[in-house]
């Protein structure tokens, strides 16, 4: 197909196909692509937008990579960056706060990663994932396997991680977290999970987070580890492994600055999930809208920092 100068033909092909033997489309206006591209029927939804505005490379060179054929009658003007829809990945995705993440972050057009020990059984998740095909990837993910993580890492290499939510955690039971009861092996398992998980992800998925437009990374921690606010006492494991976890996130965001990954700590309430209880003050929907929109006003300078879901800062 020939096109008409300023016209562009553009579509996507499969593995069994290649560019010259799709059947392309033509876009009648240059602007047209981007709908086209992002169309929600299309699990690609790269927007061009260099293209759009008229900055110059080879559009084939950066399309190649990601099968869509596009070319051009004149000088392909792409300066080969790739703007894509923005990707989340979330641990502890199957219910609870990391679950609410999804849905959100689903509805606003990210392309959500979510994680969870075992998709067989996450129901909840699994039907969000239905009614977001092109947005919701599941993917079995135990965060304190490293081997899983590792793997996992393996298979995303190629993918661009806007924003890494640390979500998974664990609370141990009470019986076992009060002075001279102490579980220690359930202390190992909740250091593992809330306090060295967290720091194995930054590891394993820093390329892709370097790599990408946000560069985020955002743990879940607790007002429950902070030393100033603890006026209760007990609690000795999760207290520890969310004020341990505190401190390793503030370590990597010192890390971190020289690739200018902002890294930060979010309190998400007191919420009614599993582990908050039904006497939660906020709902996952409240708690998760108020951390999305401390994330979206996040400036690299906040790197470091311990806020709460309210967008107040959580003294140490
Ligand atoms: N709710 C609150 O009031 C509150 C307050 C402060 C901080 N937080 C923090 O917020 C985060 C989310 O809590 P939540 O209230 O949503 O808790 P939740 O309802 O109990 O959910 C916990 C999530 O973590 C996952 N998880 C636990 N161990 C895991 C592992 N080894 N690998 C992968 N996933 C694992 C669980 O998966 P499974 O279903 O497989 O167990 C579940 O998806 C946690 O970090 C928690 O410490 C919560």
């Amino acid at each position: 197909m020939r096109a008409t100068p300023g016209y562009i033909i553009a579509g996507k092909y499969s593995a069994d196909q290649t560019a010259s033997t799709m059947a392309p489309r033509v876009i009648e206006q240059k602007t047209a692509i981007r709908e086209t591209l992002i169309d929600s029927s299309n699990p690609i939804a790269y927007i061009f937008h260099d293209l759009i505005s008229g900055l110059t490379e080879n559009i084939q060179t950066c399309c190649q990579k990601n099968r869509i054929a596009v070319s051009l009658n004149d000088k392909a003007p792409c300066s080969g960056k790739k703007i894509m829809k923005k990707t989340v990945l979330i641990t502890g995705a199957n219910r609870g706060i990391g679950l609410e993440f999804v849905r959100q972050y689903a509805l606003s057009d990210w392309r959500v990663i979510a994680c969870c020990r075992n998709p067989g059984s996450a129901d909840a998740l699994s039907r969000l994932a239905a009614q977001y095909p092109n947005q919701i990837s599941i993917y079995r993910l135990d965060v304190a396997n490293h081997s899983h993580i590792e793997q996992l890492a393996h298979t995303l290499s190629g993918d661009a991680i806007d924003l890494l939510i640390n979500n998974a955690g664990v609370y141990p039971p009470e019986s076992g977290d009060a002075f001279g009861m102490t579980d220690y092996e359930a202390w190992a398992h909740t250091f593992a999970v809330n306090t060295m998980a967290p720091l194995k992800m930054a590891e394993a998925f820093l390329q892709p987070i370097a790599g990408s437009n946000l560069k985020t990374i955002i743990t879940i921690t607790s007002k429950m580890g902070s030393i100033a606010d603890n006026r209760g006492g007990g609690s000795y494991i999760y207290r520890s492994s969310k004020a341990g976890v505190n401190i390793v996130m503030k370590s990597l965001s010192i890390d971190l600055n020289p690739k200018q990954i902002t890294v930060v700590l979010l309190h998400p309430g007191w919420v009614r999930t599993d582990m908050g209880g039904p006497s939660g003050l906020i709902s996952t929907e409240q708690s998760v809208t108020g951390m999305r929109r401390v994330i979206d006003n996040l400036k690299f300078e906040d790197s470091g920092k311990f806020y709460a879901f309210d967008g107040q800062i959580v003294p140490w």
